[in-house]
């Protein structure tokens, strides 16, 4: 059986594919499209993902959306009427729920066939419920979907048991506290589509000096959940523009005059930031954690179990998923890679799969595996024979326990550790050497040298010694990430111990705010040594605080507040990515590298060409690609550009020293011996 599922006219648009039970493939239509975030019907995902399969459209059984247009009819009819909101505002919202409506009329016409597949359209909560329960591994959980909007509600919560989801509450529109969020990221000045997590960065450098006004906002309501002021808000009655459709998505002003009167002027973008900006990012995360948290304590007094399922946009805030453990009773929260709308793809077709009657679990080439690393547990550190680190028992035996108290497979997800999140697409050694051959003229007048080293363990202790050296490191391996995280796939890798780093990679790539802090991946046997709370994180969607004593060691991945949002780095998930990291604990004493996604202003690559291409046009030092190490000798760039000339004959990529013809593509590429 064959089950396309879709986020479609929408941000994040997004495609996945489940086989025969397996999710083979999914991917964010921004990676193929190379625009932010980019909305509208996700045709290239698609293609990738029906590739992956082996499959075409037409060979589709079911097509499952996570829109349910009609949904919630009643309630929508009934605010028309009390509300009066501008026709025009109506208009736009009935076009796209045609477009939802209509997605088997478009793909016939977009791939000019007819389609055999029958349509299920997952209402937005359901499948955003159903990407987090249906693949926690929980038998039973609460679940809770916390978002801007989708099919007129914004929040909604339920149960979860047995391959089976069922929502008994909803907060439905206008109340909402994405559009919350996103009224105070725009009056702090950051306009674009997913902008809030800069408010979510600047919050820990403000005061909350702003709370009373915050409440004014927002008001929380006795049976736990909140209604906004609407008095402040423009996006129930006013013509907000909402862009939706092949583009990049925008969203039209969300607030009114009033919000400008209560906070004073909302900040023009190239303005500088003052302490008051801080402060109301900083009350504004607090009174988002009131009510975010009186959401979670409602629900765990009606579903009094330890298990939380939590997904929708606001389940991107990491720093109050964090706290989930210390402000509510749950003791096992499961958050996916896409929490977000992408990820209502995989909610939708998972949803459909458990009504068919099926199981669900990962590719099985969703994991580079390691040539070495878990067959002779090279990657290990807990190897008895080397000893390295000391305490290698107690670290063993901790492990031992988080894996027995890790999730446990239910009836319908069959997978019994998180589940792996790369399931985009991957490129051979000869791929990437196909990419890298053209170019062979241009990286020797850059002063680069390019070696293959054809054994994992070597790779990663080189690897390893680059970041240790204070080098700007592109990592590209394996099948590209699900989710808006890089997760050691498609990552740019730094030493966390340089409290110069976040300047060193902000002037060499990212050229981001300096407000923003860079994130860590830590072996995931080590999180208890380095944070204060010991879970996993393998998708990189909590922000934990990193041990006092441990934060001098870390600046450049500690935040201002003394906190870090982590990604847990499982050796059965990604197991070079772990042997990597385990290089550099060997070298350093130090589990974790700092991990920031690989791309500059653009969504993260995914093909070697794009990969890349950013090494080119920035000043990243290395690019690991497969088995390819690319350095750029900066000594000689230097010498080169003193001298006015453009390179070095012998410096790059070495590949005519070995008798190939120029423009030849070996099969496999001759080893260069590498030593430490
Ligand atoms: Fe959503």
């Amino acid at each position: 059986m064959l089950l396309l599922g879709l986020n479609a006219y929408h941000a994040d648009s997004a495609a996945c594919v489940i086989k025969d039970g397996s999710l083979v493939a999914a991917a964010e239509e921004e990676r193929f499209r190379r625009i932010k975030h980019w909305a509208g019907l996700p045709t290239q995902a698609i293609d990738y993902c029906l590739r992956e399969a082996g499959a075409s459209l037409g060979e589709v059984d079911h097509i499952a959306m996570n829109r349910k247009p009609g949904a919630n009819n009643w309630r929508r009819l009934g605010f028309v009427f009390t509300h009066l909101p501008d026709p025009r505002l109506i208009w736009q919202k009935i076009r796209n729920m045609r477009s939802a409506a209509s997605v088997a009329e478009a793909l016939e016409q977009r791939y000019n066939l007819q389609l055999k597949a029958q349509v299920h359209h997952v209402e937005h909560h359901l499948a955003h419920l159903a990407s987090a329960f249906l693949l926690s591994g929980f038998e039973e959980a609460a679940c809770l979907s916390v978002d801007g909007f989708g099919d007129f509600a914004s929040t909604a919560m339920g149960w979860g048991g047995r391959g089976r989801i069922r929502i008994d509450q909803r907060v439905y529109f206008p109340h909402s506290l994405g559009i919350f969020y996103s009224a105070i990221t725009q009056l702090i000045g950051f306009p674009h589509y997913g902008d809030e997590y800069k408010v979510m960065g600047l919050a820990p450098y403000g005061e909350p000096r702003y709370l009373e006004e915050m409440r004014e906002l927002v008001r929380l309501q006795p049976d736990g959940t909140f209604r906004l002021n609407l008095t402040y808000f423009r996006h129930h009655t006013d013509n907000v523009s909402y862009s939706w459709n092949d583009c990049a998505p925008e969203v039209g002003l969300l607030y009114t005059d009033a919000l400008e009167s209560l906070l004073g002027p909302a900040r023009p973008p190239k303005e500088p930031l003052e302490q008051k900006h801080k402060d109301i990012a900083h009350s504004a995360q607090v009174i988002y954690e009131e009510a975010f948290f009186a959401l979670l304590r409602a629900l765990h007094r009606r579903y009094p179990c330890n298990h939380l399922a939590l997904s929708g946009g606001c389940a991107m805030n990491s720093v109050a998923n964090g706290r989930v453990y210390l402000q509510t009773p749950f003791k096992k929260m499961y958050l996916p890679a896409a929490a977000g709308d992408a990820g209502g793809a995989i909610g939708a077709a998972a949803m459909v799969a458990a009504k068919l009657g099926g199981t669900l679990q990962p590719p099985k080439d969703s994991i580079r595996t390691s040539r070495r690393a878990v067959e002779d547990g090279d990657s290990n550190i807990v190897d008895r024979k080397r000893q390295p680190i000391g305490q290698s028992t107690i670290r063993e035996a901790r492990f031992a326990i988080t894996k027995s108290s890790s999730l446990q497979p239910s009836s319908f997800f069959l997978y019994p550790s998180p589940f792996p999140p790369y399931l985009g697409p991957q490129f051979s050694d000869q791929e990437i050497w196909k990419t890298l051959e053209p170019q062979r003229t241009r990286l020797s007048a850059l002063s680069c040298q390019l070696s293959e080293v054809n054994d994992d363990a070597t790779l990663c202790r080189r690897t390893a010694h680059a970041v240790a050296d204070g080098k700007v490191v592109g990592w590209f391996q394996g099948r590209m990430e699900w989710g808006p995280r890089a997760l050691g796939n498609r990552s740019i890798l730094c030493d966390p111990r340089r409290a110069d780093m976040k300047e060193i990679l902000n002037a060499k790539i990212k050229r981001r705010e300096s407000f923003r802090p860079f994130a860590p991946s830590i072996l995931r046997e080590c999180v208890a040594d380095w944070f204060e709370q010991d879970d996993d994180v393998p998708y990189m969607m909590k922000v934990f605080q990193i041990r006092e004593q441990k934060r001098s060691l870390l600046p450049a991945v500690c935040h201002v507040d003394g906190s870090g949002r982590l990604q847990t780095v499982h050796r059965e998930l990604n197991p070079l990515y772990h042997q990597l990291i385990s290089a550099f604990y060997l070298l350093t004493s130090v589990p974790l590298l700092l991990n920031t996604s690989f791309n500059e202003n653009e969504p993260v690559v995914c093909r070697p060409e794009e990969a890349l291409a950013c090494f080119l046009r920035t000043r990243m030092d290395v690019l690991v690609m497969g088995n390819f190490f690319l350095e750029r000798d900066a000594q000689l760039a230097t010498a080169n550009e003193a001298s006015g000339t453009e390179g070095h004959a012998s410096a790059c990529p070495g590949r005519s020293s070995d008798g190939n013809h120029a423009g030849a593509i070996p099969a496999k590429a001759p080893a260069i011996a590498w030593k430490l």
